[in-house]
């Protein structure tokens, strides 16, 4: 499984491409023994905590999301301190010990309906700054937001965007949610990357400039051949999702290296966030 950002011939060759979400979702419904990820080291732990009877390998082991390492447990358990009656939701792009101690998880794809189904008015949006902020303006709820960001999608600067809605002023301008706040107000649309994908082939207009991380444009554009992309900035790359290559990916499957291992009471506390989404969503 390739997540839409990894380099295209690995997505070529995956038996399945998408988003963290459905990613999470068809690793409940594989009836393998072994699970191969392309992605970052979370994506590769959520299949893991989702089927504790496969084995789950990470095609390469140092690709980490840096997002995920600005918050740990002890830090969360230390803000659950300071905000009591605030349910924690857990963006996915975190570790199996911060799930553990979260009420539930959410991903870009369903963040403001998870928001929306909890009982709690007050929501400790964990680890996204911009995620948070995004699902703020979209909900009546409080939502405290934890200071992490993707340093990827911060690189992405509202001058960029205008500057490439100049050059090319007829494209329908396409962003992530972990996209700062600036830059999300200048979007026609604020989608995950598969909803991207979707969004871009049920849409009439032929040019689409893209803010997020570049390795989605192949799909793009395999996927919608009378239809011209641009990234909005060069910038756009996130380098753990590029550490995966046909070599390492070969070497993984022919020796089986990189398993994924959680600790079972780590994993079934992270099993009930992240089952308590994929019920709503
Ligand atoms: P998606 O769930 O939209 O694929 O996003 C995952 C991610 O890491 C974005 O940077
Ligand atoms: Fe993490 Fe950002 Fe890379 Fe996504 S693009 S995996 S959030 S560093």
């Amino acid at each position: 499984m390739a997540h839409n950002y990894q380099r295209p011939e690995v997505q070529d060759i995956a038996d399945f491409v998408g988003d963290s979400l459905e990613l999470a979702r068809k690793a409940t419904q594989l009836e393998v023994k072994v699970i191969v990820l392309c992605a970052v080291h979370f994506m590769a732990e959520n299949a893991a905590i989702l089927n504790p009877s496969r084995t789950v390998l990470l095609a390469e082991s140092s690709a980490g999301c840096p997002m995920a390492d600005m918050i740990d447990a002890d830090e969360l358990r230390e803000w659950k301190k300071k905000y009591p009656k605030a349910a924690v939701v857990c963006y996915v792009n975190t570790t199996a010990e911060v799930k553990a101690e979260s009420d539930i998880c959410c991903t870009s794809a369903n963040a403001v309906k998870v928001v929306e189904d909890v009982p709690n008015d007050e929501i400790l949006f964990i680890p996204d700054r911009n995620l948070g902020h995004f699902v703020a303006t979209k909900t009546k709820k409080k939502i405290i937001l934890y200071p992490g960001y993707c340093v990827t999608h911060a690189r992405l600067t509202a001058k960029h965007v205008l500057a490439a809605k100049e050059a090319h002023p007829d494209a329908k301008v396409v962003v992530h949610p972990e996209c700062t706040a600036e830059v999300i107000a200048l979007a026609d649309a604020v989608l995950s990357t598969s909803q991207m994908a979707r969004y871009i082939k049920e849409s009439p207009a032929k040019k689409f400039l893209i803010g997020t991380e570049e390795g989605i444009i192949h799909r793009l554009k395999k996927e919608n051949p009378g239809k011209t992309f641009y990234v909005v900035s060069r910038a756009m790359v996130c380098p753990n999702m590029k550490k995966t290559t046909l070599e390492k990916l070969a070497t993984t499957m022919e020796t089986r290296r990189n398993v994924i291992v959680v600790p079972e009471d780590i994993r079934l506390r992270a099993k009930r966030a992240l089952d308590r989404m994929l019920e709503i969503a």
